[in-house]
C-alpha cells in the first residue's frame, strides 16, 4: 500500500522519532498497513463490507487509505466527526447515534444534502425528529434502526419493539428504512478466542433475525450491519449480515491485546514518553491521563497501558502529567532522560486527546496528520 503523506506537512525523511519533544503519540506505519489490509481482506473474504468506526483515528486520510484498501465508507458517532470527513471528502457515511438535538439536526439534513448518508433510531420520539428534520431539508434520508444487543446502552429491543419502531419509521415521511445495526463491543466476555467466537456469532445472528423479522413484515432490509474489533469476524461469518464495522484493529491497543483479539506485535500506536524521575520501585514517565487517558484496562488491574518494550512494566497510576510505571522485567534499567513507548489501554479516547498523529517507517517520520475530528462531541 502506498503511504498518504500527511496533510499539516511532509516531513523531512531525517526527522526521526526522538527528535520530537515528548509526549506525543506515534503510529508504526507498517502495522498500521498491515491491520487495514488485514481486515479489508478478511471482509472481502466472508463477503461483508466493511464500514470501519473513524473514531479510533479520527484522521481523513487514513480513513482514505481504509476506502483505498476496501472500506465502502466510515462509521462515525457525531454529527461534527461526521462534517470533518465530509469535508475532506469522505463520501459514505454512518452516522451510528441517536441525533435528537434541533441544531444537530439541522446540521445531519444540511450534511445529507451534500453526502450519502445513513443515520440511526432507537425510538419513536427519534423517528419522528429526524423525519421532521429531513421533511424541513426537502429529502429522505436513510435510517439504520438500533437493536439492543444486551450492553445497557441504546437500542430497541428485537421482537414486537422492534417490530413497531420499523413500522412507525416506515410510515413517517421522508425517512427510508435500510437496516439494522446493533454494537456488542467487548463487555462482559470471559477471556477467550472460543467466547469472542460465540459472542460475535450471537451477535450476527441476533441482528441477522431482526432484519428477517422486518422482512417478513415486508419491509426492505438490506443491511445488517454488526461487528466491534472483537466480535467482527465471527459476526461476518453469520449469513445474512452484510456489513461490519470495527474501529480500534486499525491501531489495536492494551485492551485488544489483553482480550486476545490482536496480538502485541500488531499493534501500531504509542504514546512517546521520557522519564522523569525514578525512585527505588518506580518510573515516572511525562505521559499521564492528559496522554494516555483514564479509560481502565479491560481486566482489573493491569493499569492504564504496558511499556511496548516490556509488557510486564505496566502504567500503574496516572495523574494528568504524570504515568507511573511499575517495574516489570525492564523497568530497573530506566534512568532519568530516556525514551519509552507505551501502548494505552484504549486508543480512541488516547487519539482524542491529542492534535496530532506522528507517522513513523524505521523510525523515520514520513507523515504527522492532523487528528481532525478530536474532541468534535456534538
Ligand atoms: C456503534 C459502534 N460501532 C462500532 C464500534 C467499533 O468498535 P471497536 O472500536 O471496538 O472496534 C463502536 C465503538 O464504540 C461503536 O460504538
Amino acid at each position: 500500500m502506498t503511504f498518504f503523506a500527511g496533510s499539516i506537512a511532509e516531513v523531512t525523511q531525517t526527522l526521526r522519532l526522538d527528535h520530537l519533544p515528548t509526549p506525543f503519540l506515534y503510529v508504526d506505519l507498517d502495522r498500521m498497513n498491515s491491520n487495514i489490509d488485514v481486515m479489508a481482506a478478511a471482509a472481502r473474504g466472508l463477503g461483508v463490507h466493511l464500514r470501519p468506526h473513524a473514531k479510533t483515528h479520527k484522521v481523513p486520510e487514513i480513513a482514505r487509505l481504509q476506502i483505498a484498501a476496501g472500506a465502502t465508507g466510515i462509521t462515525v458517532a457525531k454529527v461534527s466527526e461526521a462534517e470533518v470527513f465530509a469535508d475532506a471528502g469522505i463520501d459514505d457515511l454512518f452516522v451510528a447515534y441517536q441525533v435528537v438535538a434541533p441544531a444537530q439536526l439541522e446540521r445531519l439534513a444540511r450534511l445529507a444534502r451534500s453526502v450519502p448518508l445513513r443515520c440511526a433510531v432507537d425510538s419513536r420520539e427519534g423517528a419522528e425528529l429526524l423525519s421532521r428534520a429531513a421533511t424541513d431539508a426537502g429529502l429522505e434520508l436513510s435510517v439504520m434502526l438500533e437493536i439492543d444487543l444486551g450492553i445497557g446502552r441504546t437500542g430497541v429491543r428485537a421482537g414486537v419493539p422492534a417490530c413497531e419502531l420499523a413500522q412507525r419509521v416506515t410510515d413517517l415521511p421522508s425517512l427510508k428504512l435500510i437496516g439494522v445495526y446493533g454494537f456488542r463491543g467487548f463487555r462482559g466476555f470471559a477471556e477467550g478466542a472460543e467466547s469472542r467466537e460465540t459472542w460475535g456469532r450471537a451477535e450476527g445472528e441476533a441482528l441477522a433475525s431482526a432484519a428477517e423479522d422486518l422482512r417478513s413484515m415486508g419491509l426492505p432490509i438490506v443491511e445488517v450491519s454488526a461487528g466491534s474489533t472483537p466480535t467482527a469476524l465471527p459476526a461476518a461469518g453469520v449469513r445474512g449480515v452484510t456489513e461490519i464495522r470495527p474501529g480500534q484493529y486499525l491501531f489495536g491497543c492494551a485492551n485488544v491485546v489483553a482480550q486476545g483479539v490482536m496480538r502485541a506485535d500488531e499493534v501500531a500506536l504509542f504514546a512517546r514518553a521520557t522519564v522523569i524521575s525514578r525512585a527505588d520501585d518506580r518510573v515516572i514517565v511525562d505521559a499521564g491521563s492528559k496522554t494516555l487517558s483514564t479509560d481502565e484496562s479491560w481486566k482489573p488491574g493491569l493499569g492504564f497501558g504496558y511499556l511496548a518494550s516490556d509488557p510486564s512494566t505496566r502504567v500503574v497510576s496516572v495523574w494528568e502529567e504524570h504515568g507511573v510505571l511499575g517495574l516489570g522485567e525492564s523497568a530497573g534499567g530506566l534512568r532519568v532522560g530516556d525514551r519509552v513507548s507505551i501502548v494505552p489501554n484504549h486508543v480512541c479516547t488516547a487519539v482524542n486527546l491529542h492534535d496530532r498523529l506522528v507517522g513513523v517507517h524505521d523510525d523515520r517520520i514520513e507523515a504527522v496528520w492532523k487528528i481532525a475530528a478530536r474532541g468534535r462531541i456534538q
